[in-house]
């Protein structure tokens, strides 16, 4: 099964081909460069520069697979969450493509890519032995536990309750004047810092308080008290901003304080929950910090760990067309979306697709 899949649901034009779920090409185009004088994602930005990026990416990927239009069995693309006016430009492109050249269409949650981007590779993906499977998805806009019993039936068991962690890395890397994106230049910073130097909270510390939400709280997060104790920090201690070795240790610091807050929520639900393998997945799984914690809960409790390669962590295409072949290939059908879905939530897949 040879499939395209393109992905434009934020800041990256992506598009891919698979072949039998093995990564035949895999091409990203990142517009971070566009966005950092803003400190964030500018909608209008993105989806302009989509428009003018995407058919040129769409070429490429299929000239690295060495691949026709008309060998092409399928297009997957990601139909939402994501910003809507972006998500258009990949949607539409799709769709015409999947007219014109008389192949099926299918939608993909974004956060099912992310999910199944752990298994893929240049061979086709192994599936077998992992499921259930609990995934902490750690995306910029998203921060979420699910439990995974079998491909296609997901369980959110935790969330953030306000900001996402990459959100917070972002958030917090603007107010130390570091640039954007936080999560790689606050690692770059924390390199050689102490982690213990300051205290942050680890957030939801206090059991105390109204839980006014459906999900257990032993399994969310919340990153916004965190982001407020570095600025209440930094405004006490202006000193720490003349001096690089006190600016490594506040990094190192608030690096240590979110993926601590990840992986004590990792480790709990891996003790109630029956977990044959756990992952991580999204632009925050390429923290190296995050990545030595996990491996070191693997070690601890025996349950094996899967990690997506460092160009499959950030958003690209070959993770829609994996979560398509993995789908497909189950004798899932081809879902063609009659729009695209900006707040498409994981639970609601089935329903959305009448399986
Ligand atoms: O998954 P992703 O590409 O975007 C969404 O789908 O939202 O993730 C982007 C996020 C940003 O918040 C960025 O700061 C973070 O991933 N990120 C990192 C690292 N590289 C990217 N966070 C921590 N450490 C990194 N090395």
């Amino acid at each position: 099964m040879i499939l395209l899949g393109i992905e434009t649901s934020c800041d990256e034009t992506a598009a891919a081909v698979l072949v039998d779920g093995a990564v035949r090409s895999n091409v990203i185009y990142s517009q971070i460069a566009k966005h950092a004088p803003y400190g964030g994602v500018v909608p209008e930005i993105a989806s302009r520069d989509h428009v003018k990026k995407l058919p040129g990416i769409i070429e490429e990927a299929l000239h690295e697979a060495a691949c026709s239009f008309k060998q092409l069995d399928g297009i997957a693309v990601t139909y939402g969450p994501g910003l809507a006016s972006s998500l258009l430009i990949g949607y539409s492109a799709a769709r015409a493509l999947s007219r014109r050249i008389d192949i099926p269409l299918t939608g993909v949650h974004h956060h099912e890519g992310h999910i199944y981007s752990v298994f893929l590779g240049e061979n086709p993906p192994v599936l077998e032995g992992s499921f259930p499977m609990l995934v902490l998805l750690v995306s910029g806009g998203d921060t979420k536990l699910v439990y995974v019993t079998e491909p296609g039936s997901y369980t959110i068991i935790g969330q953030t309750i306000d900001d996402a962690a990459g959100e917070a890395l972002d958030k917090g890397a603007t107010l130390l004047g570091l640039g954007y994106p936080g999560g790689p230049v606050i690692q770059r910073t924390a390199e050689g810092g102490n982690p213990q130097a300051v205290r942050f909270p680890r957030g939801l510390d206090n059991a105390g308080g109204d839980w006014k939400y459906a999900i257990d709280r032993q399994f969310c997060f919340s990153f916004s008290g965190l982001k407020t104790s570095l600025l209440y920090y930094v405004r006490k201690h202006p000193e720490w901003m003349d001096n690089e070795r006190a600016g490594r240790d506040l990094a190192a610091s608030y690096q240590e304080a979110v993926t601590d807050a990840l992986i004590i929520r990792v480790g709990r639900a891996l003790k109630q929950y029956t977990c044959a393998s756990f992952a991580c997945a999204g632009g925050v799984s390429l923290n190296k910090v995050l990545r030595e914690k996990l491996g070191r809960l693997s070690a601890t409790t025996g349950i094996p760990l899967h990690l997506s390669a460092p160009r499959l962590c950030t958003d690209n295409a070959a993770m829609i067309a994996g979560a398509a072949y993995i789908k497909l290939s189950r004798g899932y059908p081809y879902t063609i979306p009659e729009d695209v879905h900006p707040t498409l939530q994981l639970e609601d897949w089935r329903q959305n697709n009448g399986v």
